[in-house]
């Protein structure tokens, strides 16, 4: 008799179980309820620099940081370091160059192709970044020539006059 119930109540507690999944996570297949989390507000970027500026400013100096390996290799672990966060801070522009407000139509009107520029420009970075994490000057080479490819693949198509 207990054994009986015991099933009984072990069956009713696998059901509500199973009633509970679908509760929480909805039946495969279908819709997820509209009443999910709203999308969080946008972020009120406030751009500084035009696209010019920021080549200077902060593209230029941190890609020479990453050329110059090959040409003298850091001998101290804070020089590779310092080579790796210019590394990380050339990958990071790619982010601003992306921002919204930052890439005036003359630049970009076809956007899309922007992005991949930027997106690229990202990559070969973190390229660099892996490399001096590594210390090593050919992975380094590598990736200052990946660099260098994106820097003229994006001037070739979006350079006002091309150099
Ligand atoms: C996503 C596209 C893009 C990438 C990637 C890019 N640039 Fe540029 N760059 C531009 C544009 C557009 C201009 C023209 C800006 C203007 O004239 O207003 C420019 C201009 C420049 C200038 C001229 C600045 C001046 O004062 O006239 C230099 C130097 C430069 N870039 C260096 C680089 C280097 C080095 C890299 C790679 C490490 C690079 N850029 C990567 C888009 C890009």
């Amino acid at each position: 008799m207990l054994r009986r119930v015991d099933k009984a109540m072990r069956g009713l507690s696998t059901r509500w179980f199973g009633a509970v999944l679908i509760m929480t996570f909805g039946l495969p297949g279908c819709a997820r309820s509209p009443a999910t989390k709203p999308p969080p507000p946008p972020v009120p970027f406030k751009t500084v620099m035009t696209v010019k500026q920021l080549m200077n400013a902060l593209v230029v100096p941190t890609s020479d940081v990453v050329f110059d390996v090959a040409g003298e290799a850091p001998q101290s672990n804070d020089g590779w370091l310092t080579v790796a966060r210019n590394a990380m801070s050339l990958a990071e522009s790619g982010n601003l160059l992306m921002l919204p407000g930052r890439t005036p139509d003359a630049f970009a009107p076809d956007s899309k192709e922007w992005t991949q520029q930027s997106l690229a420009l990202i990559e070969a970075a973190m390229l660099a970044v892996t490399a001096a994490d590594a210390k090593n000057v050919n992975k380094m080479s590598e990736a200052g020539d990946a660099i260098y490819a994106v820097c003229e693949s994006c001037h070739r198509r979006f350079m006002p006059h091309p150099r």
